[in-house]
Order: structure tokens, then sequence, then C-alpha cells
């Protein structure tokens, strides 16, 4: 049944500086497993690996049945393996707390005279603010290379393909208001004729930003370094998600690692006097099989549905078997 021309292994063998792992796909397929395992097996080799989370619904102390929550916690029984879910209320917090401050400076340095609350409100009551909060803490963690393999549960899709889709215009936007800030800037300063440093936070803060999306950007983009991969099964809808995921990061030049495919029902398990239940599932998997085998020519893995959930770390170096086969 094996068409996989290049294994998990081999992609890994052939990207020996890899760094910065993804899991995406639809919804219960099987990403933070895939990440865990993917965690497992980069510890086993000897590479110093966080596996890490920064969606507020977290996962990881529940894979591995230890509490990992807040801070990078040494995964118990596994050298070289870290687990961390990042508190994400507690950086939306700080965030707002962050932003109202540019908000109220920039209300009296453009002398208006207005609460800073409403817009503080509508700048971060919308989804796309947490999305944020937590892209910053993945890249946040990201620059601060305190590991050899950064294994993410959970790709922020739509994030990496705003942020990469936006960048040019973003640095553009910003590259322009710097500069007309500059002029205006020093105009003030030759006529006030002392060159006193004004201060600046929201500038400060529109070139930092512009600075951590560059770099961002950079790491994401670069294929010795990052590798997406996409969770899927051998049914319609997972199908059609990653499709779609796969062709935005190829027009936005994310590398993709590759596919695998989770859950298949074994069929040394099954014969005709299973139950039609079990065939009729086994059938269907077939035919999406060969749509998969069609759409895409990066399958890395098959993997098999077990009788049990994959719950500790006992079961997970089970599935490094299966994975890294
Ligand atoms: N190959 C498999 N065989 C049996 N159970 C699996 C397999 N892969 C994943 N699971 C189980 O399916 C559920 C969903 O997996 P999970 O990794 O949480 O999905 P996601 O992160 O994509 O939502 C979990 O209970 C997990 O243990
Ligand atoms: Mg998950």
């Amino acid at each position: 049944m094996s068409g996989i021309e290049k294994s998990m292994v081999q992609y890994f063998k052939d990207y020996p500086n890899l760094k910065f792992v993804f899991f995406g796909g639809k919804g219960g397929v099987g990403k933070t497993v895939m990440a865990g395992v993917t965690a497992m097996w980069f510890a086993q080799q000897g590479r110093r690996t966080i596996l890490a989370s920064t969606n507020p619904v977290h996962s990881l102390s529940g894979l591995l049945a230890q509490n990992v929550f807040g801070q990078p916690t040494q995964v118990t029984g596994v050298p070289n393996f870290w687990a961390y879910e990042i508190d994400t209320k507690d950086t939306i917090e700080r965030s707002k707390a962050d932003i109202k401050n540019k908000i109220q400076w920039f209300l009296k340095f453009a002398e208006i005279s207005t609460q800073a609350d409403a817009f503080v409100e509508s700048a971060t009551m919308n989804p796309a603010f947490e999305e944020s909060a937590m892209f910053e803490n993945m890249i946040e963690l990201m620059f601060k290379n305190e590991y050899d393999v950064y294994v993410f549960d959970t790709a922020p899709t739509a994030n990496a393909r705003r942020l990469l889709g936006m960048s040019k215009v973003y640095s553009l936007w910003v590259n322009k208001m710097l500069k007309s800030r500059e002029e205006a800037k020093s105009l003030r300063e030759l006529l006030s004729f002392t060159k006193k440093k004004e201060e600046d936070p929201l500038m400060d803060y529109l070139v930092s930003f512009r600075d951590r999306m560059g770099r961002a950007q950079k790491l994401l983009t670069d294929e010795q370094l990052t590798a997406f991969f996409f969770v899927t099964l051998p049914e319609a809808l997972p199908i059609a998600v990653i499709k779609r995921f796969i062709n935005w990061f190829h027009d936005f030049g994310i590398p993709v690692g590759g596919v695998v495919v989770n859950m298949i029902i074994q069929k040394d398990q099954v014969n005709g006097s299973s139950p039609e239940f079990v065939r009729n599932r086994v059938a269907m998997q077939d035919s999406y099989m060969t749509q998969i085998w069609n759409d895409f020519g990066n399958v890395r893995a098959l993997l098999p549905l077990l009788d049990n959930e994959i719950r500790g770390t006992e079961a997970l170096r089970k599935f490094v078997k299966y994975v890294f086969a």
C-alpha cells in the first residue's frame, strides 16, 4: 500500500538544521498527537526539544498526563524533552494594558480629549487580537533560541498566511510613516534649536513590530529551518481542509513538509466476517486513499487507527515507532 517516496525520518535527515516544526489540519485529526510524537522523536535523537502550545485551549497537559502549564516543564522520564502551555490569557491582559498606554499617549499627543477606553475596547475585543497575542507568544519563544527544536501544537495557519501576505505592504507602510515622521521631527528640532530627542512610544512600537515580523517571516519561510506538516484522515472534509492550507502556503513561500494520513483502519484486522460497519468504513477509507495518492505527492506517513486514545509518554513512545518507521 505504501507509495511513500520520502518518509518523515528521511525528510528530517534531508533537513538536519530543521528547528521549527508545525502541524496543521482539521480539528480532531491528530495534530496534538503528531506534535507530541515528533517532539519525542527529536528528543530521542539527543536534541534539546520543546513542545509548545499557544492556543488558549491547551491539550499538552492532557496528552502527556502531566501539568505543563505556564512554564517550560521537563517531561518526566524523557531526556531532552520539555513541554510548555503558554498562558495566553496573561499575554492578552498585558498587551491590553500596553495598548491602553499607547493610545493614551497618542490621544494626549494629538490633543484629543476623550477617554482611551472606547478605543482600547475596539482594538482588543476581537478574535484577531487573541490570535495576534498567540502569534507574538510563539515568535517570542522562537527568538529566545533556548532549544534546538521547537514543535508547535496547532499551526497558526491563518495567522502565518495573513502575516506573510501583509508583511510587504506593511513594511512599505511603516517605512513611509517613519520617513514622514522623521522629516516632521527634524523640522521641529531645527526650529526649536535644540537637539533633544523626543519620545515617541507609538513610533518605537511600529518599528519594533516591523522588525519582529520581518524576523519571523525570515525564519518561517526558510525551508532549512521550518516545516509545516498537514494531518488528514482518509475522509472528504479533512482532505479539503489541508488542500486549502497547502495552496495558501505555496502562495506565500512557507515550506510544506508534507502530509500525514492518520487513523487508517488496519486491513489485517478485517475480513469477510467483520461487521458490515467496519467493512464499509474500510471501503470508504480505500476510496479516499486513492484520492490522497492522486492529490498529494508528499505523503510522509500512514498511521493506523489504534484501539485506544494516545495519552501519556508510554503511548507516545509506542506511536513514535509508526510515525518514524
Ligand atoms: N492513530 C490514532 N489512533 C487512535 N486514536 C488516535 C489516533 N490519533 C489520534 N488519536 C486520538 O484522537 C483524539 C484526537 O487527537 P488530537 O491529537 O487531540 O487531534 P487534534 O489535535 O487534531 O484536534 C485524541 O483522543 C487522540 O488520542
Ligand atoms: Mg489539538
